[in-house]
């Protein structure tokens, strides 16, 4: 049984005080909800305050990126260390606006997975194609090299343990969500790159989330899909009402 996951990605949005002020929200919307996990990924200046907010609760800390080093002289970066102290579970590892700026590779995103897996933390490991590529037909192709990658050198119970991002680069804040059909059968082939490279146990434990434009008006019927396990969201996580609707709709139907 996959528990959906819904992780609010804040990316550079709410300084510290905007953010304690919209957790208090937040946890009232959601203090009844059940049948789903939910975590919140504010900026580092935010994590402290956020985490304050959120003891005790059900909803729970992630970070959007992280340095791979437990520490150094890494100039601007965040440690492993740093963000379990922080009370971090979740990190958002490889996302599209980190390779497409700040030019994160594979090979970074990987050496990142291993840091996370072995301060324990629940990677969230992001993949998807961009809009020239799936035009071209590559879809399979970039998301198959991206996993690739990403994954080398895990183990089978390791990879049980991550949870995988589909995220278009095209529908992410665009409002151009992908059909949830389209979705569905990225998803369902993610899941099959992991079956053939960890077994089918090991991949059927694996969330895989998708992520562009999901509102409360798609979330249902992304959700309908089998391989979709929740969702990772970027601007409708920013306001509480939106995110809680969100979470509602993402709750646990028995999926397989
Ligand atoms: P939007 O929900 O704003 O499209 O962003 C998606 C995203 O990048 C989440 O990581």
């Amino acid at each position: 049984m996959r528990i959906p996951l819904v992780a609010g990605n804040w990316k550079m949005y709410k300084t510290a005080a905007e953010a304690g002020e919209f957790v208090q929200q937040l946890k009232t919307l959601l203090k009844d909800v059940q049948g789903v996990e939910v975590a919140v990924c504010p900026p580092f200046t935010a994590l402290y305050a956020v985490a304050r907010e959120l003891a005790g609760g059900k909803v729970a800390l992630g970070a959007q990126n992280m340095h791979w080093e437990e520490e150094g002289a890494y100039t601007g970066e965040v440690s492993p260390k740093m963000l379990k102290e922080a009370g971090c579970r979740y990190v958002i590892l490889g996302h599209s606006e980190r390779r497409q700026y700040f030019q994160e590779t594979d090979q970074m995103v990987n050496k990142k997975l291993k840091a996370a897996l072995k301060w324990g933390f629940v990677p969230i490991v992001c993949v998807g194609e961009q809009l020239a590529e799936r035009e071209a037909g590559k879809t399979a192709a970039v998301v198959a090299g991206q996993m690739e990658k990403s994954l080398d050198g895990l183990n089978s119970e390791e990879l049980a343990g991550v949870v995988i991002a589909y995220e278009p680069v095209w529908a992410i804040g665009t409002g151009r969500t992908a059909q949830p059909e389209d979705a569905q059968q990225v998803n369902s082939f993610i899941r099959e790159l992991l079956a053939a490279r960890a077994g089918r146990p090991a991949a059927d434990k694996v969330r895989i989330l998708y992520g562009g434009s999901v509102k409360p008006e798609n979330i249902a019927s992304l959700m309908a899909q089998p391989d979709i396990d929740g969702a990772l969201v970027g601007g409708a996580s920013l306001q509480a009402d939106s995110f809680a609707a969100i979470v509602e709709g993402s709750r646990l139907r028995g999926r397989a």
